[in-house]
């Protein structure tokens, strides 16, 4: 009986639990657990045999104020889990300078996901792909040219360890087994696609993971089902899961994760519902039936499904990123990915479809799917030439430009996005055209508005893989500009480390041009502050072309829904509106015709400011320049009454050209 006193206690908290009274005491760490069964090829949660079905989202494609509604119609949709990436290059924009306020709360939105009662796949990176912005990793890890990306490099590393912790303890509190919801975490990403094969960086990456996040956390990768990506993708301490889409045999994918998995759960990390658009080819789709069959399949088979995406949202501002597959393949502005949930956050027949089957392994939340978001028609926002863009560096580069001898690249003058002017004097008198040209590629990744004193030579614009030279006249002494755009860098393969601006030299008659000042600039900031600076010269070049601002202004009627923007006669370019930068639009090049305008960045009782910055060319109907919010876009500026089919209105890509197109969806 001496050890009575210490017996009792535990005595007490037995009878507790037996009784099933409710412990005010925190959820003790061994109540909680999330595991591998390698006996019974599952997961376990909490002890009982587990799988999930989680679609992806990604919080930076979705405006905050909708996070909520996506998030609830996922759940109502039967989903047990939502699988997330965090961008790096979103939350810390420069070395050492972080960012989770606003859309980049990712604690908010983890929160968000936790109210709801989904649980959590996380994915941080530090690559993630996407077909975001540089696979998400900073493009100051360019500042050092030779560095090499997802490698033991020392410089690489040690970026990364400083962003992880930073990132990682902010998660480790949200994890299973902490009374969190995050259940599992992904290490790297699709590994064994990238050349480098470097064990030597997935080891410190796990070191890192395990000394930031605890022993209990299920770590994971991720792979498609190639012998080689398994090979290398896959470590011992990291159960390998894989990914494949309705295009797949799914006996064969899965048996290709038993060859490095022999034992535990099936899981398919990312099954496509549908695929990613770039400019210029046609809009993918992926049939319901497919995708509904497919999943019911890997169901049945016990598997673990995460479908990607679930809701794939908006490449707002400069995110988008890009492939590289014979030639630079910009992504589109839209990434709705003919997911189940649309751009726009509206529930499509592919949702039902996916609900269905999910209805047959688990039961449904009670109670119904959230209807479409409403839409409106603002109508037409005549838009009168502000400024041309050339005449407002004063503005758009407040602490001036760069001298430099021979051209720089936007790393080595630390622009991360957007807009860079290269300026310089033609050397000498050119009377008889001369050829203007760079090396094939070096456009990085398009030039415009390539003007000797203020006119505008040839087509216009360049194509980092079209030609790049053109004829040009002058005298010594006259101005030669070309802007450089960055298009996004290369999200995927080899070619990540993706330099943007003018990466050789420009020459005329093969005799490099030098002495060169460098405009990085800062056009957000100039559009934040708003329109119209006092500072701004007045269009004075009549008829000029080449890139100018437009600016107008509309009312909203009291409301401040959803919209999509079309662009009558424009080219190509980026609109903002409120200061807030919806993205690229190139409805010459398509197939995105519109662009989706969350109704959050939408002001009622006071003016909403719209800004387009037109790089190519306005052929403006009678009625002159507009943008029309769904409406006041007819023939000749007449209204036009737009279709009031949610499912139509979900879809800011416009499906016309790829009418009956589908892609399988497993590359
Ligand atoms: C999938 O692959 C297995 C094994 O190769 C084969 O037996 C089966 O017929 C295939 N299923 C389909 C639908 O092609
Ligand atoms: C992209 O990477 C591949 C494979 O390493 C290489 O052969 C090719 O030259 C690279 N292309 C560019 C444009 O850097
Ligand atoms: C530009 O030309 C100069 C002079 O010929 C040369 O030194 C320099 O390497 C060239 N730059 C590039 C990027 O080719
Ligand atoms: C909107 O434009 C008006 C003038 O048209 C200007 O006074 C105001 O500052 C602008 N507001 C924003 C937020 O851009």
């Amino acid at each position: 009986m001496a050890s009575g006193s210490a017996v009792a206690p535990l005595f007490l908290l037995w009878l507790l639990l037996l009784h099933n009274v409710p412990l005010a005491l925190p959820a003790s760490p061994l109540a909680r657990s999330f595991e591998l069964d390698y006996e019974e090829d599952c997961f376990r949660k909490d002890g009982a045999p587990f799988r999930y079905i989680s679609g992806s989202i990604h919080y930076a494609r979705v405006p905050r104020p909708a996070w909520r509604d996506r998030l609830l119609k996922m759940y109502m949709s039967g989903l047990s889990a939502v699988q997330v990436y965090v961008p790096w290059n979103y939350h810390e924009p420069r070395p050492g300078v972080y960012d989770f306020v606003g859309n980049r709360d990712v604690e908010a939105f983890l929160d968000l996901t936790a109210e709801l009662g989904l649980l959590v796949i996380l994915r941080p990176g530090p690559y993630i792909c996407a077909e975001w912005e540089m696979g998400g990793l900073p493009s100051w890890l360019l500042w050092k040219p030779d560095i090499v990306l997802r490698s033991s490099d020392p410089a690489y590393l040690a970026a990364v360890d400083s962003w992880l912790h930073v990132l990682l303890p902010k998660i480790k509190p949200r994890l299973y087994q902490h009374g969190g919801n995050i259940i599992s975490v992904q290490v790297e990403n699709e590994y064994g696609s990238y050349y480098a094969c470097d064990y030597g960086y997935l080891r410190h990456l796990l070191g890192s993971f395990r000394a930031l996040l605890g022993s209990e956390v299920l770590l994971f990768t991720t792979d498609g089902t190639q012998p080689e990506e398994l090979h290398c993708g896959t470590l011992q301490g990291l159960y390998a899961t894989i990914d494949f889409g309705p295009g797949s045999n799914v006996t064969e994918a899965f048996g290709a994760q038993r060859w490095v998995e022999p034992k535990g759960p099936l899981v398919n990390s990312e099954y496509y519902t549908g695929w990613l658009d770039y400019w210029g080819e046609a809009h993918a789709s992926t049939s319901s039936v497919r995708v509904a069959r497919g999943l019911e399949n890997m169901l049945q088979m016990g598997a673990s499904v995460n479908m990607y995406m679930f809701h794939g949202g908006t490449n707002f501002a400069y995110w988008s990123g890009a492939d590289f597959k014979d030639q630079y393949k910009p992504v589109t502005t839209s990434y709705d990915y003919d997911a189940p949930l649309s751009e726009a956050g509206d529930p499509t027949e592919k949702l039902f479809a996916i609900r269905t089957v999910i209805s047959k392994f688990q039961p449904l939340p009670a109670g119904p799917m959230p209807s479409p978001t409403p839409k409106y028609a603002y109508g037409r926002v005549a838009l009168q030439k502000h400024a041309d863009l050339l005449d407002a560096l004063g503005v758009l580069c407040p602490s001036g430009p760069i001298q430099s001898q021979f051209p720089l690249t936007f790393e080595a003058i630390k622009q991360a996005h957007g807009f860079v002017v290269y300026r310089t004097q033609l050397p000498r008198d050119v009377p008889d055209p001369a050829t203007l040209g760079a090396p094939p590629h070096s456009i990085c990744d398009r030039g415009y508005d390539v003007t000797v004193a203020g006119c505008q030579q040839g087509l216009g614009w360049w194509d980092r893989d079209g030609q790049t030279t053109l004829r040009v006249m002058g005298r010594a002494g006259d101005t030669l500009d070309v802007l450089l755009e960055n298009m996004g860098r290369i999200s995927f393969g080899a070619n990540i480390s993706d330099f943007k601006g003018l990466l050789g030299n420009l020459s005329l008659d093969s005799s490099p041009l030098s002495n060169w000042l460098i405009y990085p600039l800062d056009i957000d900031t100039a559009v934040q502050q708003g329109w119209p600076h006092a500072a701004l010269p007045k269009p004075s070049r009549r008829g000029r072309a080449g890139p100018a601002f437009y600016t107008g202004t509309f009312e909203t009627p009291g409301i401040a829904w959803d919209t999509f923007v079309k662009f009558p006669g424009w080219s190509k370019g980026q609109l903002w509106i409120n200061g807030f930068n919806l993205g690229r639009y190139w409805p010459r090049r398509g197939p995105q015709q519109t662009l989706f305008v969350p109704g959050s960045v939408l002001h009622i009782g006071r003016p909403n400011n719209v800004t387009v910055l037109e790089l190519e060319a306005l052929r403006a109907g009678s009625l002159g320049p507009a943008v029309c919010l769904q409406a006041g876009c007819g023939a000749e500026g007449e209204v036009e009454v737009m279709e009031r089919d949610p499912a139509q209105q979900g879809l800011s890509t416009m499906p016309a050209a790829a009418a009956g197109k589908s892609r399988g969806g497993s590359e």
